[in-house]
C-alpha cells in the first residue's frame, strides 16, 4: 500500500516509508531515555508535513506493533512527536471489510494524540490478496483511484491545517 502512495503521491509529495521494525516494546521506565530507533522514529515524525499510516486488521484492530509504536512517539508528557499533524489513514486486510475496524481503532487512539486524519474519502483495500499482484504491487483499479484521491486531500488538508497555524503564531505540530 505504501509503496502505492509512492507511486501515485501528487508530483510535489516526498512520501518516506518508516518501517516500525526495530522499535522494542514500550517501557514507561526508559521513556525519558528512549532507544535509538525510538528517537529517529519520533524525529521523522517531526519533521513530516503530514502522515500516512498504513495498516493491516488484527483481530478487529490495529496490530500491537503499530500500538507500540505510537505509545513511544506519544510519551513523555509533553513530548508528543504527533501534536498536531495532518494525517490519512489507508488499510488492507484479507477479510470483507478491509481494515475497517483497525481504521477505527486507530481513529480513537488518534485523538488522543491530537492527530487531525483527513475523514473523507476512507481507503479499505478489502479481500487483499485480490488487490495485489503476487510482487506486492496494487493493481485493484477502484483502490488505486482511491488511493490517489486521498493523496491529493491529504495535500490541501495539509496546506489548510498550516496556513492556521501560521495565522495563530505556530504551524500545526511544532
Ligand atoms: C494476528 C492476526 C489477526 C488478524 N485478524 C484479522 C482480522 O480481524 N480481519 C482481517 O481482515 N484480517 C485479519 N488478519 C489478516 C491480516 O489482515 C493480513 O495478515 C494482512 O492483511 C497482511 O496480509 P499478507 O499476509 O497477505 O501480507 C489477521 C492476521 C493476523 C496475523
Amino acid at each position: 500500500m505504501l509503496r502505492a502512495a509512492q507511486e501515485l503521491a501528487p508530483a510535489e509529495v516526498e512520501l518516506t516509508i518508516f518501517d516500525l521494525d526495530g522499535i522494542p516494546l514500550f517501557n514507561q521506565d526508559t521513556e525519558n531515555q528512549p532507544p535509538p530507533r525510538v528517537s529517529e522514529f519520533k524525529s521523522k515524525i517531526r519533521r513530516a508535513d503530514a502522515i500516512l499510516f498504513s495498516t493491516p486488521q488484527y483481530s478487529k484492530s490495529i496490530p500491537g506493533v503499530l500500538k507500540n509504536a505510537l505509545d513511544w512517539g506519544v510519551r513523555p508528557e509533553g513530548d508528543n512527536a504527533f501534536d498536531g499533524k495532518p494525517a490519512a489513514i489507508v488499510s488492507a486486510s484479507t477479510g470483507r471489510f478491509g481494515g475497517a475496524l483497525a481504521q477505527y481503532h486507530l481513529r480513537q487512539i488518534l485523538v488522543d494524540l491530537n492527530v487531525h486524519p483527513v475523514n473523507d474519502p476512507e481507503v479499505f483495500v478489502s479481500m487483499a490478496p485480490r488487490g495485489f499482484a503476487a510482487e506486492g504491487k496494487l493493481i485493484d483499479e477502484d483502490s488505486r483511484r482511491q488511493l490517489r484521491r486521498l493523496l491529493e486531500v491529504l495535500v490541501g488538508w495539509t496546506i489548510r491545517l498550516k496556513a492556521v497555524g501560521q495565522s495563530e503564531g505556530s504551524a500545526p505540530g511544532e
